[in-house]
């Protein structure tokens, strides 16, 4: 009996054994390499290799109809309507931290450096410029921006200066697929007018139809101004919000930031009770 053949079985010399492995396992790194490239890709990184062009119509249908806002009086520096609120068009666009106008990066940046590098100065991360440009580049990171006006021909929005912009990323966090709210920022004429409601919403909006658990965002407990807008808006305390910690010398140290979230209604529309 050949020594390949024990009790029955066919077995095969240490050489053909390690060559037939070998193949075999190129073969089997072959078969989870075309497995992989035939799984479709998970939900977060699915959406971010959408092209803007495509996640535009898909995610944010209603992106380019304008909406209209009270300007109170005071705001509309308007002497011929002196006890009226004025109305506004504004609208909104998307860009990647690709398709973004170096422009309208800059004016974004220069608004977050405006209202909010006091706060970072004040609290245990500091503010840097380079640092906070780096995370505006972020590949997956998109911006809608919000102007006042029209429209032009081709659907993009005249060029008015941008009045304020919100950030987000579609990631996960905690394990959770979520739509993180990165930054939300007005110029202070803007403030006030419900302008940072609208781009919150539409932020949800797009995270809904992604089909994501929740809106997560960072704020400094110092800003009591957001917090209160995002209690008004509808966020609570994360789960995951950074505890105090108990020094070694006994001083407990509280965090000087809260994450906030708040759960995207993704009830399913076809399911009876
Ligand atoms: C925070 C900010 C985005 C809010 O946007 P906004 O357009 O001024 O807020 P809105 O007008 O849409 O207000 C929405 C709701 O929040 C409330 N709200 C907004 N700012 C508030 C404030 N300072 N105090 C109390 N409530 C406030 C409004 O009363 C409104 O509630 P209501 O609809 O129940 O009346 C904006 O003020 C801003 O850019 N601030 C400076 C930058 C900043 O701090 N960003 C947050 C970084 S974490």
């Amino acid at each position: 009996m050949p020594p390949s053949v024990q009790d029955g079985r066919v077995t095969k010399n240490k050489s053909s054994s390690r060559r037939s492995s070998t193949r075999q396992t190129s073969q089997s790194n072959q078969e989870s390499k075309e497995y992989k490239q035939n799984q479709p890709l998970p939900l977060v990184e699915r959406t971010n290799a959408l092209p803007i062009e495509q996640f535009k119509p898909t995610y944010a249908p209603t992106i380019s109809e304008p909406f209209r806002l009270k300007i109170p009086t005071d705001k509309s520096k308007d002497d011929s309507t002196p006890n009226k609120s004025k109305e506004m068009d504004y609208v909104l666009d998307l860009y990647t931290a690709k398709t973004i106008p170096s422009a309208d990066f800059e004016a974004c940046f220069g608004l977050i450096e405006l209202t909010s590098s006091n706060a970072y100065d004040g609290s245990s991360m500091g503010w840097s410029p380079s640092k906070k440009r780096k995370e505006m580049k972020l590949p997956d990171m998109k911006y809608l921006i919000a102007r006042r006006g029209a429209r032009n021909s081709d659907n993009t929005s005249a060029k008015e200066p941008i009045l304020g912009f919100l950030s987000f990323m579609v990631t996960y966090e905690d394990g959770k697929e979520v739509i993180y709210c990165y930054e939300i920022h007005l110029s202070p004429e803007a403030q006030g007018l419900g302008l940072g409601r609208q781009l919150m919403l539409t932020c949800e909006d797009i995270g809904q139809r992604v089909g994501l658990e929740k809106t997560m965002l960072t704020v400094f407990k110092s800003n009591t101004k957001a917090m209160r807008f995002y209690e008004r808006c509808g966020f609570g305390v994360d789960e995951y919000s950074p505890q105090p910690r108990r020094l070694r010398n006994g001083t407990v140290k509280e965090p000087d930031y809260l994450i906030l979230s708040k759960m995207l209604d993704n009830d399913d529309p076809w399911q009876t009770d």
